[in-house]
């Protein structure tokens, strides 16, 4: 069987690509969990710099850990406001940081993860997620990849809603 062969992020056909493969997840697995898992899966095996790359979903006011791809965490519910990932919930707001030791309020989950992105997943107004992706390289993140990013959570938002009433 021949090797599916990593897409590497820097040009924009490759962030389409991508996206293709999300929608594609999508079409083929109606299951929300399931197709939320595929999607971490897909995410991390396709793009060289995505270590780990987990869904939280909004339980209140903190967010508990769904579907990921990486290495286990031990942060599996944040509060809102707390590290990376609550803050981005408080403030509805797409985070990166190209340098986790450059930012104060961050919890760390392993000390080979130098840069961490954030992007909030909204239903309505509402926050009911984020999709959070770490990586073990410093500044790997470029604008046209997170507008990617972005696509991926409008898409994805409805599966995550989903989720929330199981
Ligand atoms: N680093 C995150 C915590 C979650 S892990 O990256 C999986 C934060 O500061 O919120």
């Amino acid at each position: 069987m021949r090797s599916p062969k990593k897409l590497i992020l820097s040009r924009t056909c490759h962030g389409m690509d991508i996206l293709k493969g999300v929608e594609e997840i999508l079409e083929r697995e109606k299951e929300s969990e399931r197709s939320l898992q595929m999607v971490c899966e897909f995410l991390r095996e396709n793009v060289e710099h995505y270590d780990w790359v987990g869904f939280y979903i909004v339980d209140g006011d903190e967010l508990v850990l769904g579907p990921y791809s990486g290495a286990p965490t031990e942060h599996v519910r944040i509060g809102f406001g707390e590290g990376i990932c609550g803050q981005a919930a408080e403030r509805k707001d797409v985070f990166v940081v190209q340098d986790v030791s450059k930012e104060e309020n961050y919890l760390s989950c392993s000390p080979d993860v130098k840069s961490e992105v954030v992007i909030p997943i909204l239903y309505g107004n509402a926050v009911i997620g984020e999709l959070d992706i770490d990586s073990h390289r410093l500044s790997p993140f470029n604008h046209g990849e997170i507008h990617m990013l972005e696509n991926i959570c409008d898409i994805v938002s409805e599966r995550v809603r989903e989720l929330r009433h199981v």
